[in-house]
């Protein structure tokens, strides 16, 4: 093997490595628009779980954000839970408290969506892109963001 063709099957090695490194959300599933309500009614509240979206809704003192409720152990959702004991969500259920479980098997959460314990530590919910437009809080979900990532209203 020569030093160029080397190079050439070392570069698309590397491209296909890359590829296959992706997260399965950038490539399979679609970017889907999920209204989360006038930007107003997020002045009230601080955490909310759209269950049929599997979304979970946020304000923070640097703006709004958007993670997956979608649990990195087993799937099952994840919500935000007003006092200790973890129970299973309701749709629409909100806290005030950046506290968040999974009844499944009872792992926590913080409020940046790390699981600090049970067995989905120490996985994290993926972030999604938040748009506030003409008054409105859009999440485009399967859009990933960094974790920092906040809209402002
Ligand atoms: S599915 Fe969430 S802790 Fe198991």
């Amino acid at each position: 093997m020569t030093d160029r063709s080397r190079r050439r099957w070392l570069t698309s090695v590397g491209a296909a490595s890359l590829a296959v490194g992706l997260p399965r959300c950038d490539r399979d599933e679609p970017v889907v628009a999920v209204d989360a309500g006038p930007t107003d009614e997020w002045t009230r509240v601080r955490w909310r779980l759209f269950e049929g979206a599997k979304i979970i809704v946020a304000r923070d003192g640097r703006g709004l954000f958007a993670m997956s409720a979608v649990c990195p152990h087993q799937g099952c959702i994840v919500g935000p839970t007003p006092g200790r004991v973890c129970v299973p969500p309701e749709d629409g259920a909100t806290s005030e408290t950046p506290t968040l479980c999974c009844a499944c098997h009872s792992s926590s959460f913080d409020g940046d969506g790390l699981a600090i314990s049970g067995p989905a530590a120490p996985r994290r919910l993926a972030h999604w892109r938040v748009l506030v437009e003409g008054g409105r809080v859009r999440v485009m979900v399967n859009d990933p963001v960094a974790v920092a990532f906040r809209a402002v209203e």
